[in-house]
């Protein structure tokens, strides 16, 4: 029966770039959809960026560029990892989109209507200089219990301990560094403790894994919190209909983004028809597939929110395990923060996804890349056993037979064996158990190579009365190599595309798996996938990242103690004259500025555009901060800073020497 199936994976922020973290799940999800397409099944697999919340906003003000120009090019930036990773989604949207304020819009009234939404007054710490209320992870203080400095608000890296932020002793912005006051305002809240029967029974159903089912129960065992679903003003996001400055919280309509995606999808296809998947009586599957970290957005409120809001619960929540680089967790100063694109630079994508697959299972543990392992793996069971059946047998082949292949096999009960592991290697494919279908897929592998080995066509072929063999014997070689490429295929994409050109046959589908090629004309063989280079592989851990632009610009340090002289002296100020101002295309607030500092000239990017008009500011002085490691931005590379007093917009104030200081001179 042909299942009606919708997939998706989990957001990325639109605040960072893809990391090898990130891949496992779209690298996992893609080779679920790619299966269950060769299976003849409808799948429509879609995605987005996660855009909104006040990080985005944070981030855009550093880059001197506005939220929707952010996530305008973050999206591209994100695509394109994707697309090298052969991740191939029907359709790659955005949170910040029209379908979605309108389906949030709709959700949200229609839990209104359901008496699901209250509002209430919450009191919260708020950064007066910013004009901004602080999320947790945004004020910094002593720990409540153990007193321990430089504690988040959210809970202490110290004891332990977890508390509200307006607990903390001593809390201080992280963005103006002033000490935050307590406001209150009205938020609107989601009556989640209403679910709370449902909940229990909906998350043992089946729709999560049984391990999942546990961990939420911690939460399930006590009547379910309200959730507070909305932000104040200001935010990057969605209004709430009926006010001015209140929004949706971005975690309210991130998911309802899997939605918006896929009427964006349904708009450019006919086919394809929104309430088929999401009306109450939908008979499609619904799949997400997320990190564990954030089970109980998608096990516990989104199912609630949906079933309020009068849509279909998911099918199953396919929540994965956090990728570990050489047994530790990933880090920028050990090198081993490896962004996608680092990795593209290097190494064929399909390395990566066939060694994801091998450690896949359907749990949420943690998965490892260890580097040494990615490298035996991939050379000798990928390269090693299944791409040398083909390089072995075909030359044999396409010289002495013309390429035809025998039209009856050699050996039918081996055959047999790889016509017989199809099914529960399916089996293991559809329960996310990918390494257990790898390890089957590698023991057939094994087999085929016994048979070559038994055999020895190279010996055979030089014996007048055994050539004859040679082409039965390459011929079923050649056969069980295109059952393990057909298996194969959800996971190496690209390669299975070159078998199918070297065999000489149409797309493989799963079904092919009970025919064989019979008489059948090969093309010649030409390399399917290289063996991977230990040197390339070094690449990847080898420079470590420059330290995140957010670290390096957040106002108050973790430990906020007074430096040194020393320290001090480590920051070279230098007089600087400005030779040229003008405007960034696509950065609404930033200014190119090119700096005479004495001895050289060297562009900045500075974020003064509101403040002041270019030309005023050629053949100012100024001071520059001289010795800041280049810092790439989206439109070149910054070197240096310039030193500005103020707030930000409009209420900035270039610093500058009095007069007879000249471009160069040391600052002290
Ligand atoms: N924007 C939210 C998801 C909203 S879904 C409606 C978010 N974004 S994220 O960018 O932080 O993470 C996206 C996904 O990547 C999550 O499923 C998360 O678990 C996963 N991972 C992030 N780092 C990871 C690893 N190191 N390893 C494996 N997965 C990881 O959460
Ligand atoms: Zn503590």
């Amino acid at each position: 029966m042909q299942r009606q199936i919708f997939v998706t994976s989990a957001l990325p922020n639109a605040n960072g770039p893809i990391h090898l973290g990130h891949m496992l799940e779209h690298i996992q999800t893609d080779i679920w959809v790619r299966f269950l397409r060769m299976q003849g099944h409808e799948v429509v697999y879609v995605c987005a960026d996660d855009t909104h919340g006040t990080a985005t906003m944070i981030k855009a003000e550093q880059e001197g560029i506005t939220p929707t120009e952010l996530v305008d090019a973050v999206r591209q930036e994100h695509l394109a990892d994707f697309n090298g990773f052969l991740v191939e989604y029907d359709n790659y949207y955005t949170t910040h989109s029209e379908e979605n304020r309108h389906y949030s819009e709709l959700i949200f009234s229609r839990l209104q209507e359901q008496g699901l939404i209250y509002t209430e007054n919450v009191e919260q710490l708020y950064d007066a200089e910013k004009g901004l209320f602080l999320a947790d992870r945004f004020v910094i203080g002593n720990c409540p219990k153990c007193n321990a400095e430089g504690q988040y608000g959210d809970n202490c890296e110290s004891c332990g301990a977890t508390y509200n932020a307006t607990e903390l002793g001593n809390p201080k912005s992280i963005y103006s560094g002033t000490a935050p006051e307590l406001r209150e305002s009205e938020h609107y809240f989601f009556d989640l403790g209403k679910y709370t029967d449902f909940l229990r029974e909906w998350t043992r159903s089946g729709s999560v894994q049984p391990e999942i089912a546990n961990k939420l129960s911690e939460w399930l065992d006590d009547e379910l919190r309200p959730w507070d679903i909305s932000r104040d003003a200001p935010y990057f996001g969605f209004t709430i209909p009926g006010t001015e400055d209140k929004y949706f919280y971005v975690w309210m309509d991130a998911p309802i983004g899997y939605m918006a995606s896929l009427q964006n999808l349904c708009d450019q296809r006919e086919d394809l028809n929104f309430d088929s998947f999401w009306g109450q009586d939908s008979s499609a599957e619904v799949h997400h597939f997320i990190g564990k970290d954030i089970v109980n957005f998608h096990a516990l409120f989104w199912p609630a929110v949906l079933d309020g809001a009068g849509f279909r619960t998911p099918s199953r929540i396919h929540a994965h395990g956090f990728v570990t680089v050489n047994g530790t967790k990933m880090s920028k100063s050990r090198g081993t923060f490896i962004l996608a694109q680092r990795y593209l630079e290097h190494l064929n994508p399909e390395y990566l996804r066939y060694y994801y697959a091998t450690k896949l299972s359907d749990s949420a543990d943690d998965l490892d890349i260890n580097l040494d392992d990615f490298v035996q793996r991939v050379n000798a069971d990928l390269v090693g056993k299944v791409i040398n059946i083909a390089s072995r047998t075909a030359g044999f082949l396409v010289k002495h037979f013309d390429g035809e292949l025998s039209a009856e096999l050699h050996d039918p009960s081996l055959m047999q064996q790889f016509t017989n592991a199809a099914d529960s290697i399916a089996e293991h494919f559809e329960r996310g158990n990918f390494g257990k279908a790898m390890r089957e897929i590698t023991a057939l592998a094994d087999l085929a190579n016994q048979y070559i080995a038994a055999h020895e066509p190279w010996n055979m072929i030089k014996d007048a009365e055994r050539k004859a063999d040679v082409q039965p014997v390459c011929s079923q070689a050649l056969e069980m190599f295109r059952a393990l490429m057909i298996f194969l295929k959800p996971i190496l994409p690209d390669t299975a595309r070159r078998a199918e050109e070297f065999l000489a046959v149409e797309p493989f589908q799963w079904a092919d798996l009970t025919t064989h090629l019979g008489s059948h004309r090969i093309n010649p063989f030409k390399a399917m996938l290289q063996r991977m280079e230990v040197k390339q592989v070094e690449k990847l851990v080898d420079a470590p990242e420059p330290q995140a632009p957010e670290q390096a610009q957040a106002t108050v340090s973790k430990t906020d103690a007074p430096i040194s002289i020393e320290d001090f002296n480590k920051i070279e100020l230098r007089v600087a004259r400005i030779v040229s101002a003008e405007p960034v295309d696509g950065a609404d607030k930033l200014l190119r500025l090119v700096l005479d500092v004495g001895d050289h000239q060297r562009q900045v990017f500075s974020g003064i555009k509101a403040a002041y008009a270019p030309d005023d500011l050629v053949d100012r002085l100024t001071v520059v901060v001289a010795n800041l490691a280049p810092r790439k931005m989206r439109f070149g590379v910054s070197e240096g800073m310039v030193l500005a007093a103020g707030p930000g917009d409009a209420d900035i104030f270039l610093l500058s020497p009095d007069s007879g200081a000249t471009p160069g001179m040391v600052v002290k």
